[in-house]
């Protein structure tokens, strides 16, 4: 009888071809661990003609239907990127009955439930590993090793671009432009990179763990997102000098006011464990009430580490597959709990300004904040721009409602010229 399942992959560009490459190098080894060989039949790409980095003996076809009717193929791996068409084809596949996995954090953000449900009636499995954290388990240890605790955070870096560009900046002073390009050509930033510059692909991400963490569905429209597009070399030098260093932080957290997830740059001292995480790696906290602290930590994007993921996947449906079990978890949103905005949050905050450079403004600066109940940490007077003055404040903990107030009073100032940049301060020491 012939032991091989099946397998259609939805693109063959940077992370399908990785997957083909470990296909041919691990095949064997990853067969004996399921106790079937695994082949990849059909690959379904926009250009034929296209050079391919990686040779693969599948039939290569323009037309999706070559692999959804199929009845060969029991494994669809969507690796096409984007909402549409991967969304449809991804529930076309579900209801032909085909186990699915892929890496697209898009389609599992916006259409999790619905294809969840596909994959219930169905009676297959939807597995998305790779859509957070790229090579990192995160998925299957939320859902699995971690699901006895409460979990009440979950903090981390998730973007792999802008850590790659904002170390970068950091460490080589490299501009914003050339490191973005630098990404792009590596394979790590999205065909689009505003996604990734301005922190929605983090959104997603985080979106797609809060509601596996906390066991409510939260969605993209619930994440409060700011990338980092406004940050400026003086304030990563300013950060510096402060033993602050700048980082892109994905943030879910449960407490009595319910639920609250949302992406922004951040300084976190550079003690902290996160500090370290450069280039393009990832690291993710999760704090559980049994379990403490535990941090997962890895390559979050790129061929080889995403691809990673995907093959886990395909293994763990071929093992369904091959030992007939149904062992799988699907959606875990069994609860509705409230969604708290960013506006309710607290934190210490970072803030440089141009002001006039003469007696008095030190005392309005202080007014202003003074006015909303905000405690000011520290003033340092930085460097003269001009006749102007630029000053950072750093707030002691505050609500972000009346930070924002407190904002808005200080550029109404007519001595201040310029509130250039507003960075919260997290981290344990911050708290
Ligand atoms: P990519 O390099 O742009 O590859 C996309 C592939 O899909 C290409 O082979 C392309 O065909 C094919 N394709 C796209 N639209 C198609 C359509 N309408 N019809 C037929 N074929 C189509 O993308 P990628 O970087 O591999 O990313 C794939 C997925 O993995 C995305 O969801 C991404 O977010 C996710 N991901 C990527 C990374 C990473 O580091 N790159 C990490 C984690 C997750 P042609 O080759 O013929 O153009
Ligand atoms: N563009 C994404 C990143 C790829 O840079 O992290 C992984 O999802």
């Amino acid at each position: 009888m012939d032991n091989t399942i099946q397998i259609g992959l939805l693109g063959f560009g940077t992370v399908g071809g990785g997957v083909a490459q470990i296909f041919q190098s691990n095949a064997a080894m990853m067969a004996r661990k399921i106790g079937a060989d695994l082949h990849i039949k059909k690959i379904l790409v926009r250009d034929l003609k296209k050079p391919r980095a990686v040779q693969c003996d599948a039939q290569l076809t323009t037309d999706p239907a070559e692999i959804l009717n199929d009845p060969d193929i029991q494994i669809v791996v969507e690796l096409l990127g984007g909402e549409e068409p991967a969304h449809s084809l991804m529930l076309a596949a579900l209801q032909n009955g085909k186990h699915v996995v892929t890496a697209n954090k898009d389609v599992i953000a916006r259409h999790g439930r619905e294809l969840f449900a596909a994959a219930e009636q169905h009676g297959v499995n939807l597995l998305f590993e790779a859509s957070v954290g790229g090579g990192i388990p995160i998925i299957r240890p939320l859902k699995r090793c971690l699901a006895a605790n409460r979990v009440t955070e979950v903090m981390g870096i998730v973007n792999g671009t802008t850590n790659y560009m904002l170390d970068k900046m950091t460490t080589d002073g490299v501009d914003f432009a050339t490191v973005l390009a630098e990404a792009q050509a590596k394979g790590f930033a999205e065909a689009d990179p505003t996604a990734d510059v301005g922190g929605w692909d983090a959104a997603r991400k985080i979106a797609i763990l809060a509601s596996i963490a906390f066991g409510t569905r939260v969605s993209l429209e619930d994440v409060s997102v700011e990338g980092i597009t406004r940050i400026e070399p003086e304030d990563i030098d300013y950060g510096r000098e402060l033993d602050y260093v700048v980082k892109l932080l994905a943030i879910a957290q449960e407490n009595e006011k319910g639920v609250n997830a949302r992406v922004h740059p951040a300084f976190i001292h550079k003690s902290h464990p996160l500090a370290a995480v450069r280039d393009v790696f990832n690291a993710i906290f999760v704090r559980g009430d049994a379990v403490g602290d535990a941090m997962f930590y890895g390559r979050g994007a790129g061929a080889m580490p995403t691809a990673s993921a995907v093959c886990a996947d395909v293994m763990e449906a071929a093992r369904e597959i091959c030992f007939h079990s149904s062992s799988h978890i699907l959606c875990t949103c069994f609860e509705e709990k409230r969604i708290f905005s960013i506006a309710e949050t607290e934190s210490p905050y970072y803030i440089r300004l141009l002001a006039e450079d003469r007696p008095g403004v030190m005392a309005a600066i202080a007014g202003a904040f003074g006015s909303q109940q905000v405690s000011l940490n520290s003033v340092i007077q930085k460097r003269r721009v001009g006749n102007r003055a630029e000053i950072v404040l750093i707030t002691y903990k505050v609500n972000d409602a009346d930070l924002q107030l407190a904002v808005q009073t200080l550029a109404g100032l007519s001595v201040v010229n310029k509130v250039s940049t507003v960075i919260r301060v997290v981290g344990d020491d911050a708290e």
